[in-house]
């Protein structure tokens, strides 16, 4: 028989390690959103001219997950269109379909039979650049039932904070508070790693929320809940300035944008039949992507960041400053945007 300790044998074990599920809430009417959102899920909003959600689940597959079950609920045939089974990703993707909204601890709760060991939560609407291995490390060595990933911010008094003691379990949970109640800055990243235990407590078949309902519960009962602090990029693309954001800072460089297939010339980036006139002007802050068979007229002047769908037209002197062109607009000679 052979041993157990032979290099086969623990690179397997060290795969287990790290090949990890994924469920993935995306069953939310994104309503600050709208009206984009109502003829797309804010997911599949296209951000960088792929659906937002394609830039999660690539790097998902980077880091070693290869199934994902997707929590849907407003406009589930639109995931089904984009992503199919995920093959073409590399992953095995599955949909867990409500037909009433969950909320984000019914839909975690529904999906009960998905959850073997250890199992990773993500929001669908966040754009993160999560180190899973270093996440589940802290969770092993914590002991938690769950973790919750945490984000500094600049103004937590917008935000919910998490405040953790100083081993990294979560000590309490509060809600927007004043300069003066201020103890920390980190905030829930939308990310999560679940043991099935922590299930339990969620009721099934009801509109129930993860943040409200189940953290703050399990925190009452003394049940081992962990923070950890992720320094990757992090953006809730949740509002119309928040979209645009993404698209600024990706083009800007801030997170890694998928460049296979586009032609580069110098500022912009160009995808398949897209045509730019050299007569085009940029002016040098950020990148330009013209998505398939768009066109770009001479005199065209761009300035930060600019993002155009398949098949936008751009007419002479146009001048666009960190702009988002969905598909097949057409934008006016001498437009300003
Ligand atoms: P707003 O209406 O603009 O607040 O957006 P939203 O509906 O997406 O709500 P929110 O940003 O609070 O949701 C956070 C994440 O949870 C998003 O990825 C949502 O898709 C997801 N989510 C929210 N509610 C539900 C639900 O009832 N079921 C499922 N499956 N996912 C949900």
């Amino acid at each position: 028989m052979r041993s157990l300790k032979t290099p086969e044998r623990a690179g397997f074990a060290i795969l287990c390690r790290f090949l990890m599920r994924a469920l993935i809430l995306t069953g939310g009417l994104g309503t600050r959103l709208r009206p984009l959102t109502l003829t797309l899920p804010k997911p599949i909003l296209p951000v960088v001219n792929r659906p937002f959600l394609e830039h999660q689940l690539l790097d998902l597959r980077r880091q070693g997950v290869r199934e994902v079950l997707l929590a849907t609920g407003y406009k589930p045939a639109a995931f089904a269109r984009a992503f199919g089974n995920g093959a073409r990703l590399g992953l095995k993707l599955r949909y867990a379909h409500e037909t009433r909204p969950l909320g984000t601890g019914g839909a975690v709760r529904q999906a009960l039979t998905f959850f073997k060991g250890t199992t990773l939560v993500l929001n669908g609407d966040v754009l993160q650049r999560l180190d899973l291995a270093s996440f589940r490390r802290a969770h092993a060595s914590l002991r938690a039932e769950v973790s919750i990933a945490l984000t500094r911010v600049a103004d937590p008094t917008q935000f919910g904070l998490v405040e953790t003691d100083r081993k990294g379990l979560v000590k309490r949970f509060l809600e927007k508070p004043s300069v003066e109640e201020l103890t920390c800055d980190t905030i829930n990243a939308g990310a999560y790693l679940f043991e099935p235990s922590a299930l339990d407590l969620i009721p099934p078949g009801v509109l129930y929320s993860l943040e409200r309902g189940l953290f703050p519960e399990l925190l009452k009962r003394g049940r081992r809940m962990a923070g950890w602090v992720s320094h990757g990029y992090w953006l809730d693309i949740g509002t119309h300035d928040k979209y645009l954001q993404a698209h600024v800072d990706g083009l800007g460089g801030a997170w890694p944008l998928p460049l296979g297939g586009l032609r580069r010339r110098g500022p912009f980036l160009l995808d398949r039949g897209a045509k730019l006139s050299p007569r085009a002007v940029h002016d040098g802050r950020g990148q330009v992507l013209l998505g398939r068979g768009a066109a770009v007229a001479a005199g065209a002047r761009f300035s930060g960041a600019g993002c155009l769908g398949a098949g936008v037209r751009v007419a002479e002197g146009a001048v666009l400053n960190d702009c988002v062109v969905l598909d097949a607009a057409r934008i006016g000679a001498e437009a300003r945007l």
